[in-house]
């Protein structure tokens, strides 16, 4: 594991894009698998400031993302989809049509996750997923307990869940109770992993992620096990470790 201090969540950000944009360099057919959540906004905006500089290039990058809620539409603003296209997607030049997130829309959950493993093989597999951390240690919405063999699934999401993330609706029962996510299998196939972390709340689970036993209790720790982890957390969210 590569473990990176960044002084606070502009150097995080700036730094989880600098790591983003070399893959993208280096290989610009590359599979970016991308996250949402707050953490990684500040890097999206990066990549999009330099994209606007020309010093990047998406047309031939594909994107997987990690998960999106059952049952909100792409136009839906609190929806997966919606985030991606209005941080990222929309300032671009990647081709949209090689943009996946799963289909929230998709009522029947085994035909969605199946579909969405097929996607994820179509493309040729993760060359780096980028990942945040929940409050709980989820990644994507694999929540505590989540066995470590999953593909993409359908979760029901746990109150702790629901409550962290209600900040974006208007009122906490707008907030959907289930989410279609890639599971840690998927995840730890990608070939490069890229997990960022900022601010004090997240510094005692960081901690138990990357220092802890490995078990689906904390279901980041299972990244103590991937054989190209970098992370990037800023000196607040290492202030326990
Ligand atoms: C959601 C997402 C996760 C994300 C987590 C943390 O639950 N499904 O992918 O990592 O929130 O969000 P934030 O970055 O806002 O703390």
């Amino acid at each position: 594991m590569l473990l990176i201090e960044a002084k606070d969540y502009n150097d995080m950000s700036r730094k989880a894009a600098n790591i983003i944009s070399a893959q993208v360099i280096m290989k610009p057919h590359a599979v970016l698998g991308l996250a949402t959540g707050s953490t990684p906004v500040g890097a999206y905006k990066q990549l999009v400031e330099w994209y606007n500089k020309g010093d990047l290039d998406f047309a031939n990058v594909t994107s997987v993302n990690l998960d999106e809620y059952k049952g909100l539409s792409p136009e839906n603003d609190q929806s997966y989809r919606y985030f991606m296209n209005t941080n990222l997607f929309n300032h671009v030049n990647i081709n949209k049509e090689s943009t996946f997130v799963p289909n929230g829309l998709e009522p029947d959950s085994e035909k969605a996750c199946a579909a969405y493993n097929e996607i994820i093989r179509s493309v040729g597999g993760i060359d780096l997923q980028l990942l945040g951390l929940g409050n709980n240690g989820h990644i994507g919405f694999n929540e505590p307990g989540a066995a470590f063999e999953k593909e993409t699934h359908c979760v029901d999401l746990t109150e702790s869940t629901i409550q962290a993330n209600k900040r974006f609706f208007e009122k906490v029962e707008d907030v959907p109770t289930q989410a279609y996510t890639m599971g840690i299998k998927n995840i730890m196939q990608a070939r490069k992993v890229l997990l960022i972390v900022s601010g004090e709340g997240k510094a005692e689970i960081l901690d138990k992620v990357l220092y802890g036993p490995v078990t689906p209790q904390v279901p980041a720790s299972i990244l103590q096990l991937h054989n190209d982890l970098t992370v990037v957390a800023d000196e607040a969210a290492m202030s326990v470790i």
